[in-house]
């Protein structure tokens, strides 16, 4: 098969697929060295750097991208996160691009030593995304990491290691695996990108995310705010004075969450922040 009979074959199935013609490029650049100007220009060379084998690999791949909508990062494994490479598999969510910018606010409000040397946790960590940006940011701090799935750890300690990044993972229930370990207002800051869309729109997502992420990862109870209540009622009592809390929430949930910090008591400077759509996106605090 002729590489370019197969690339215009495919970039009107995608169109025809409603997938975007971006994730037949990714795919492409993943799985091979090309860049996006050999693409771009036709060039020539295509057709060598494309041998028949890998020509196969690629079609089998889009075959299952387009027929079982499963997400191009999960058939790759593979992602490109802030500056990070890191590992995907169905037992994590694929970090998101809007997610990135937790890592700016951070740093923005947390520039004092007392952030720097501190001690941070990232609750719900994934394929530990934003615990290792943490540890490249803070790179004096100490990190921890949650999760609950230990399919999820397995994946995010591959991770910390490929990007040579020490962080201390632990398994459990939010807080819980944090109690043994007298951090009690010690943390410097807690960073969540917790479950939050609501039990039932968690079935009507786009089929990439309803069928192949794990719901563990999406699922916030009934008003998707399940996972945000604990971490605010919570965190004081691990935080230190000024210690910095944020999460990542859905359009609509911001000024509920406000409204919990504020109800708490015991949070101060509370302020929301915008994604790169313009959707209230996280909400951060610190201890009083
Ligand atoms: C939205 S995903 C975020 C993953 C990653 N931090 C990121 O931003 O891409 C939420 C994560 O929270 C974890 N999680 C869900 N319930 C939890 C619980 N009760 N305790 C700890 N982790 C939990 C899930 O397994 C999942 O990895």
């Amino acid at each position: 098969m002729d590489f370019w009979e197969w690339y215009d074959r495919n970039f009107l199935a995608a169109q025809e697929h409603n997938v975007s013609i971006y994730e037949l490029e990714w795919l492409i650049l993943r799985l091979s060295d090309l860049d996006k100007l050999d693409l771009r220009l036709r060039s020539q060379n295509i057709t060598q750097k494309i041998t028949p084998e890998l020509l196969t690999n690629l079609d089998c791949l889009w075959q299952k991208r387009l027929r079982n909508r499963i997400p191009v990062q999960y058939l790759t494994g593979s992602v490109t996160w802030r500056d990070l490479e890191l590992q995907v598999s169905p037992a994590v969510l694929i970090p998101r691009p809007e997610t990135e910018l937790i890592i700016d606010i951070v740093a923005e409000n947390c520039q004092d030593e007392i952030y720097k040397n501190g001690i941070w946790v990232d609750l719900g960590t994934g394929s530990g995304a934003i615990a290792i940006s943490l540890a490249q940011y803070f790179a004096q701090a100490q990190v921890h990491a949650v999760d609950c799935s230990e399919a999820a750890l397995e994946i995010a300690k591959l991770n910390a290691h490929k990007n040579q990044q020490q962080i201390q993972f632990h398994h459990g229930n939010w807080f819980e695996p944090l109690a043994n370990l007298n951090l009690e207002t010690k943390l410097a800051g807690i960073v969540s990108n917790p479950p939050y869309i609501p039990s039932l729109e968690v079935l009507n997502l786009q089929p990439e995310v309803t069928h192949h992420e794990p719901h563990l990862a999406l699922d916030g109870g009934d008003d998707g705010l399940d996972a945000i209540r604990e971490l605010i009622a919570i965190a004081p009592d691990y935080l230190i004075s000024s210690g910095f809390w944020i999460v990542e929430l859905m359009s609509g949930q911001a000024e509920i969450v406000r409204s919990l910090l504020k109800d708490n008591g015991k949070y101060t400077n509370i302020q929301i922040h915008q994604d790169y759509s313009g959707i209230e996106r996280f909400v951060c605090a610190n201890k009083k």
